[in-house]
């Protein structure tokens, strides 16, 4: 806690929510997930004026009924057409509508865009200053981004950066994990799992993975949500729509590594040796 505000450094996994809240038929059971997390201690959500075209932060607002709004860590995130000194609160009004809250925790620009980062910077500094957000950061931007933002005024108040992090996806240990080390801004990883077994990847059959599974009695996917978040400093926000994935992810905080673990890992899923594109979904 920071000031008796939940601070995201102390958190290694939230719930992401993208695809939720699309089909009233699973809606009950995607609300259950979420409140599984709560109650197993999870207090970051991560949801996005994107997803469903605000369908996600709906279904948001009604799992967190009825729990304390002090207790939780919300994080949405503005289209970047959206991100303008006029667009921009207006769609954080229409977002904290959805969400049934007056203020969101961290609000983030989906990604970059064609509005100035001063002016979205500027919009998101008076948003603070309303107390609509408590702080703002970026998602998907790549160390050239992060560099550019640095320059413009306020852009240090920057509080975390959301990019794609996981074992099939290594390219930012390369610079930019060490860029936010050094600048002290958190970085949030989304898909860490890989987005499961709905990209039809192939880490649930990869041999070393299923060996190393067995071996510590679970299942690849929290093998790779604990891959992700090792170090302690990343914070992952898988997405489940299922309870009992959701407990397990929550276990999957404590799994450890061995040097030689990481090392036979890094033999197969080999770390950048040279700088990568930034990955996106
Ligand atoms: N900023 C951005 O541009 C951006 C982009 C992509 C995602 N995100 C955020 O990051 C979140 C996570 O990323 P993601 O949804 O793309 O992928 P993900 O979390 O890597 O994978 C989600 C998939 O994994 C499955 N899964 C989760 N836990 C599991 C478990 N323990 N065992 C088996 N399967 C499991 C889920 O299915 P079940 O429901 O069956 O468990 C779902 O199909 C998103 O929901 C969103 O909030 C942000």
């Amino acid at each position: 806690m920071n000031n008796g505000r939940i601070s995201i450094t102390q958190e290694t996994i939230g719930m992401g929510t993208w695809h939720m809240g699309d089909e009233a038929v699973k809606e009950q059971a995607e609300i259950e997930a979420l409140r599984a997390g709560i109650d197993g201690g999870l207090v970051v959500i991560d949801t996005a004026e994107m997803y469903g075209e605000g369908a996600s932060e709906t279904l948001v607002g009604k799992a967190i009924a009825g729990y304390d709004r002090k207790n939780l860590y919300l994080i949405s995130k503005v289209y970047p057409w959206h991100a303008s000194k006029t667009a921009l609160p207006q769609a954080l009004d229409r977002t904290l509508a959805r969400l049934g809250t007056d203020y969101v925790d961290l609000y983030l620009l989906h990604w970059p865009g064609d509005v100035p980062l001063a002016e979205t910077v500027a919009a998101m500094e008076t948003a603070k200053s309303t107390g609509k957000i408590r702080n703002w950061g970026v998602s998907n931007f790549d160390v050239a981004d992060m560099q550019a933002l640095m320059e413009v005024p306020n852009g240090e108040q920057c509080a975390a950066n959301q990019v794609l992090y996981n074992l099939g996806a290594r390219g930012i240990e390369y610079d930019l994990i060490p860029w936010h080390k050094e600048a002290k801004i958190p970085l949030i990883a989304y898909s860490p799992i890989a987005q499961g077994d709905s990209r039809g990847n192939h880490f649930r059959n990869d041999p070393l993975l299923k060996e190393l599974a067995e071996a510590k009695e679970v299942s690849v996917f929290q093998l790779l949500l604990a891959w992700t978040i090792r170090s302690g400093q990343i914070i992952a926000i898988p997405q489940t729509s299922d309870a009992q994935h959701m407990s397990e992810n929550i276990e999957a905080k404590e799994i450890q590594f061995s040097p030689e673990e990481l090392a036979k890992i890094d033999t197969q899923f080999t770390p950048p040796t040279k700088k990568q594109p930034l990955d996106v979904i």
